[in-house]
């Protein structure tokens, strides 16, 4: 089982930055149907797990700095539903075991909230996200409202997003998180090798898919972060290909995005191999090309570099190259100032990683990317995707998708690569798919 981070913890923090008329309330994201009355697995929203470590659905959790700074509304213990569901810890155990000052049936929402807002100048809260959590708060304010009349006490006038402080605060990695990052990474390393020693022409992408999912819950993992990409050929050319239904053939790349998730935090890595375990030349000059154009951005991957920095040594690095290959045509800084290299290169270069495979997290402000600190944690991504019927492209480049990424933490001294032990230059790769075995690095039987 993995280790719980210190959740007091996260909440202390977030209340120290909290003046005493500040707030902030926040619900659990909806539990949605998969068909007819099945449930998809419920999955908690990362700010209220990050927060308390609820995992339930139907809970709302309100913070304000005080003798008594969490409350919880949660499902009430309902021993006919635990039957079929599995047991509830309810209010009782909100308190008992989670460590809340005051807790109450979720469905006692309404009743509650007009008190707890009163006071409170300032509410941390996601408006435009849940319509009927919005009416329920402006209902509650309403009433608050009608109360202060009479009591003095003010009602939430000006209203914050929780990216304003919360997700500033879950940007950046502590210790504890980063063991779970790594354990997270850890295992996705051992998926990926796993799926290049035994990819081959003949296999289909699911079934490949199947191996990483095995890993990853064998390994202690509760599964995907997100939604696994196995893209043989030309599959790799689009960016979200998911449905994993084809046959490997020989001669394709193949591109397997996949990260496992650990403690409720994710890896999020990519790599793209052949099937056959060997680079024709045009596949290995635009691997070559990528991987050089990866290397250069974790490179910039440093505290105090501007976020961008990374991306910006990317687009260099695969425009120059594009260049020299005869890809693109043209001067390389006209070429990235007019965006021409977009043609291949599509996507941004990373994103912040954390409970959500897209972490959350500002970029930058007012146009101006922010610059990097120790314990924010990325993935470095870059690709080319040269579609199958992009007559503008050599013949020998079309259909090959081929895109490396890896997670990075920023450190006071050089980027450490949380998921440096996939193989990732050509040698390496080619004898990752050589291997005979596909369970290296593994510490369960
Ligand atoms: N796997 C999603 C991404 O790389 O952003
Ligand atoms: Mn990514
Ligand atoms: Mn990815």
């Amino acid at each position: 089982m993995p280790q719980r981070p210190d959740f007091a913890a996260h909440r202390a923090q977030l209340l120290a930055h909290l003046a005493e008329d500040e707030a902030v309330l926040l619900f659990g994201g909806p539990h949605h149907l998969r068909n007819a009355d099945s449930e998809y697995r419920y999955r908690a929203d990362s700010d209220i797990y990050w927060l308390s470590a609820w995992e339930d659905p139907e809970v709302a959790l309100f913070l304000r700095p005080g003798d008594e700074p969490f409350t919880l509304f949660c499902q009430a213990r309902d021993p006919e539903r635990e039957q079929w569901t599995g047991v509830r810890p309810g209010p009782e155990g909100a308190i008992a075991e989670w460590g809340a000052d005051a807790a109450y049936p979720y469905d006692a929402l309404a009743e509650h909230l007009p008190r707890l807002l009163q006071g409170v100048a300032t509410l941390h809260y996601a408006f435009g996200r849940e319509h009927q959590h919005d009416l329920l708060l402006l209902g509650a304010i309403n009433k608050a409202a009608k109360a202060a009349r009479h009591n003095g006490l003010g009602v939430p006038e000006t209203f914050h997003s929780p990216r304003l402080l919360l997700h500033e605060l879950r940007l950046r990695k502590n210790d504890e998180e980063l063991l779970l990052l790594r354990e997270a990474a850890r295992i996705t390393v051992a998926a990926h090798k796993a799926a290049m020693a035994w990819a081959a022409p003949g296999r289909f992408e699911y079934q490949v898919e199947s191996l990483i999912d095995f890993i990853f819950r064998k390994e202690g993992g509760t599964g995907p972060g997100y939604n696994t990409i196995v893209a043989g050929g030309a599959n790799a050319c689009v960016l979200h290909y998911t449905s994993n239904t084809q046959e490997l053939r020989d001669g394709d790349l193949v591109l397997i995005d996949a990260g496992c998730e650990y403690g409720y935090y994710t890896a999020d890595v990519t790599r793209t191999f052949p099937a056959n375990g060997k680079f024709t030349e045009p596949q290995r000059q635009i691997y070559e090309l990528v991987l050089k154009a990866q290397l250069a951005a974790i490179d910039a991957v440093r505290a105090g570099q501007p976020y961008n920095a990374m991306h910006d040594a990317a687009v260099r690095v695969l425009t120059e190259g594009m260049v020299e290959i005869g890809l693109l045509e043209g001067e390389v800084d006209t070429l990235i100032h007019e965006e021409t290299y977009k043609k291949y290169y599509v996507h941004g270069t990373g994103h912040w990683l954390g409970l959500d495979v897209h972490d959350v997290g500002a970029y930058g402000r007012k146009g101006e990317s922010r610059p990097l600190e120790p314990g924010m944690l990325c993935t470095v991504e870059p690709g080319l995707y040269i579609g199958p019927e992009d007559e503008d492209a050599p013949e020998a480049f079309r259909g090959i998708g081929i895109r490396i990424e890896d997670d990075v933490l920023v450190t006071d001294g050089d980027p450490e690569i949380l998921t440096a032990g996939v193989p990732k230059d050509v040698e390496a790769v080619e004898e990752a798919c050589r291997s005979a075995t596909p369970f290296t690095g593994m510490v369960s039987d």
